[in-house]
């Protein structure tokens, strides 16, 4: 039962949490440990990574289903060995103008990601696209061996891989991504027992009595994923618990110098 992640995330704070989406992967390939390293070196509390299984079942950290996008490889990453995806370059597609300076960059195993975790760092981790229950239970089991299980918060559009990690280990919190809003968002954590609801962070422009809603029923809200300063406002002012972000660095300037201006004003 991750404990001290739980008290970090629900607790009273002065602002959201800056939660780097596939690490800062405004400044380095997403989802590479360059972007985790960035994130973490910008001074945010939180990364977000999205893990998925090779085909022998290795947890690895990657977005989309196939691989061409992000990596010199092709076809469904569920096609390949661990041994062939980490022989992939997942940083020369990403140019900074004219320069590749991620040329040769892996794709992550989960379990160096996780072992840049420690206290004051949590990772909020994206069961990413369909799970079997051996899939989710191969990537708890890295988790569990790094020794910091306590810093890392589940999270899926998945309520199949949601209710894989509660068969796994029963009463363990974790959060609901969605595109829509549900009806009775409520009810939906109560029967998955999601402790986080997180919305595309414009959905809440449409119902933004929500957030108190679901913190009256304890129940943090996670926004992803906003980049632009009227958002972060936005995002602020309604109390969201954490805002998932590409520039982690610029959202926490934004916080150091809005924060007076926000006060002030709900003061
Ligand atoms: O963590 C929320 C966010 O990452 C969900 O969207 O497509 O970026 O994985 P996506
Ligand atoms: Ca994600």
């Amino acid at each position: 039962m991750p404990g001290v992640l739980l008290e970090d995330l629900l607790r009273p704070r002065s602002g959201p949490w800056v939660i780097a989406h596939r690490g800062a992967s405004r400044h380095a390939p997403e989802n590479t440990m360059p972007a985790f390293e960035a994130a973490w070196a910008s001074g945010c509390g939180w990364i977000e990574a999205d893990v998925q299984p090779t085909r022998d079942n290795v947890p690895v950290v990657l977005h989309d289903e196939e691989l061409s996008r992000t990596t010199n490889g092709s076809g469904p990453i569920r096609h390949l060995s661990s041994l062939d995806v980490l022989a992939l370059d997942a940083g020369s597609w990403f140019t900074t103008g004219s320069t590749r300076a991620y040329s040769r960059t892996p794709v992550p195993l989960l379990a160096d990601v996780v072992q840049t975790l420690g206290p004051g760092r949590a990772l909020l981790l994206e069961i990413k696209n369909d799970h079997t229950r051996d899939q989710v239970l191969a990537e708890m089991a890295v988790v569990k061996a790094s020794g910091w299980d306590d810093r890392v918060f589940y999270e899926s559009f998945h309520t199949e891989s949601l209710r894989h990690v509660q068969a796994i280990e029963p009463g363990r919190p974790v959060g609901l991504l969605v595109e829509e809003l549900h009806d009775d968002p409520i009810a939906a954590c109560a029967e998955l027992g999601a402790i986080a609801y997180n919305p595309r962070h414009t959905l809440l422009r449409d119902r933004p009595e929500l957030v108190g809603q679901l913190h009256d029923a304890g129940i943090a809200v996670m926004a992803w994923t906003a980049d632009e300063p009227d958002d972060w406002t936005f995002l602020t002012e309604l109390g969201v618990d954490g805002i998932i972000t590409n520039t982690p660095g610029d959202l926490i300037s934004f916080q150091r110098t809005a924060h007076g201006r926000l006060s002030a004003r709900s003061g």
